[in-house]
């Protein structure tokens, strides 16, 4: 696919709060800037969403979701079309939603318009043709009934986003939602929200009726918080840091207790075996942790790799870390953008220290790059440990720490030695290999001879401390429907 240059006269149209299909000003008056990551500059400003806002927010979403609303007696056929036209209206404004992503993300504009855009297009269109294919059961129950299920929405969907995937996540959460015929209050990441808040003027120009989709752009401890301890919340989907996982399950279980879904941190295995196609394994391997700057829940930041090609895969993989192009992610050419803020800058910073301290061998990289926006160099560690905290935490940055191994049984212990089970990499090909470790890593998803690809159709989620429920697929529609039985007595039953 040709990839048109990113626009050069990008205005920021929307700021504000958006609930009804109508755009507010927050509460208090205040409002918080939007940083380009690249150059440290301010884009604008936004409207800060807080407690009143999300009240207002989840009373319009309530509002919708009553019964005898135009919502709630749309026929699931139209709900679809509905959201096949905001994929047509995302196709035609794709070139400044990937540029608005890039600019506000930090991300490599090639990737936003391929990946993060054509991901989201593909991601509705599939929940499209799910609407008025969600369907109960009739049910032989004993005795003289007619019994049978209906799949009916949860109701008011919480939906609390990060800032590495802003379109994507968004999608993930609320095309689902919207497709089993739910209402949302959605809460972007306060560092990026500038697409989410295009995409709600997309939303309205659809004609998706006034209280379906609000949007709050906010902090977490304030905004975020105010979703996943409202009483009248039905559910609070989460994707960011196992930390504020912990909190949202925390507050749903103090106040309503509110269904809950996460998508979480990991810290996931990648392991290569000697037999592997070593040209495969070492490109794979180094796109499953470099890709967007580190900065995926994915990431395959703990690379095992067959004592007996260990040295050759570690020098290919450095000579790899090193082509990196570094820049302002929209100019051409650039591979790899800034961290998204100096939050982030610093903890992947201190990680870094810490692998050099704790006796890791520093093959690559190993510092800031530039001198403004918060890039960090392309960093590789060898002679890594299962000790050292580069092994064990969650870095979120352009740092790959390769360790050695020499037995099967020896690495799936390590590689399921963790808290965490987002996703994991196999390289052999040897088949029976590959099926039983695969088998036996706890792991939500598990790459053979690849790492990374996801797609909309298959589910996508967490063992152990890295979620609960999944995302994608038809196995998302669960977290987004109520099962009712409706028994009716009858006077005579024949089978
Ligand atoms: P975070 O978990 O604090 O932020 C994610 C979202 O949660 C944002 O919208 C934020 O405003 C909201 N939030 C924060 N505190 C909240 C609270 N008390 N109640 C409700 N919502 C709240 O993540 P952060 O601080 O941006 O990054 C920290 C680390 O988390 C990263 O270094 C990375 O390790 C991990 N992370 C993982 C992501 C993933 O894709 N699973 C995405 C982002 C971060
Ligand atoms: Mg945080």
């Amino acid at each position: 696919m040709n990839v048109p240059a990113p626009l050069t006269n990008l205005k920021i149209q929307y700021t504000k709060i958006f609930i009804n299909n109508e755009w507010h000003n927050s509460v208090s008056g205040k409002k918080f800037p939007v940083i380009n990551p690249a150059t440290e500059e301010k884009i604008c400003d936004v409207e800060e969403g807080d407690k009143e806002d999300v009240d207002k927010a989840v009373k319009a979403a309530r509002q919708a979701f009553q019964i005898g609303s135009p919502w709630r007696t749309m026929d699931a056929s139209e709900r679809g079309r509905l959201l096949n036209k905001l994929a047509d209206l995302m196709e035609r404004d794709r070139l400044l939603l990937a540029t608005m992503e890039s600019l506000n993300g930090g991300k490599v504009y090639s990737s936003a318009y391929m990946l993060d855009l054509g991901v989201s297009v593909t991601t509705i269109r599939y929940y499209a043709s799910w609407t008025d294919k969600i369907q109960g059961r009739t049910i032989p129950i004993d005795g003289k009934f007619f019994s049978y299920t209906r799949h009916e929405p949860v109701g008011v969907c919480g939906q609390i986003l990060p800032w590495n995937f802003p379109l994507v996540t968004l999608v993930v959460k609320m095309a689902p939602a919207l497709c089993c015929g739910n209402t949302v209050v959605v809460k972007p990441a306060e560092q990026t929200p500038l697409t989410t808040l295009y995409l709600a003027s997309l939303i309205k120009e659809a004609g998706f009726p006034p209280g379906v989709v609000n949007i709050v752009p906010g902090y977490g401890p304030t905004a975020g918080a105010a979703i996943s301890s409202h009483m009248d919340v039905d559910k609070v989907s989460f994707t960011g840091s196992t930390e504020v996982g912990l909190l949202i399950k925390q507050a749903a279980g103090k106040t309503n207790l509110k269904r809950v879904t996460l998508e979480l941190g990991g810290k996931s295995p990648c392991i290569v075996f000697a037999d592997a196609d070593l040209d495969n394994a070492v490109e794979s391997a180094h796109h499953g942790v470099f890709f967007h700057q580190g900065q995926c829940c994915i990431a395959a930041s703990r690379l095992f790799v067959e004592e007996s090609i260990y040295n050759e895969f570690v020098r290919r993989s450095v000579e790899r870390a090193k082509k990196y192009t570094l820049g302002n992610p929209l100019n051409p050419g650039v591979q790899q953008g800034p961290q998204i803020d100096k939050e982030q800058y610093n903890k992947i910073i201190d990680l870094i220290e810490s692998g050099k301290k704790e006796g890791a061998k520093l093959e690559c990289g190993g510092g800031p790059w530039g001198d403004k926006g918060y890039f960090i160099q392309p960093t590789v560690f060898s002679d890594v440990t299962d000790d050292m905290r580069i092994a064990k935490e969650e870095i979120f940055g352009p740092v790959q720490q390769i360790m050695k191994f020499k037995t099967i049984d020896e690495v799936i212990k390590r590689a399921n030695n963790t808290h965490y089970g987002l996703a994991a990499g196999v390289f052999t090909k040897d088949l029976d290999k590959a099926l039983t470790v695969s088998s036996a890593l706890q792991a939500g998803t598990v790459w053979v001879n690849c790492y990374g690809g996801g797609s909309c159709q298959a589910p996508f989620g967490g063992f152990k401390m890295s979620g609960n429920g999944r995302e994608m697929g038809e196995y998302a529609l669960h977290e987004y429907i109520e099962v009712k039985t409706v028994t009716v007595k009858i006077s005579e039953k024949n089978s």
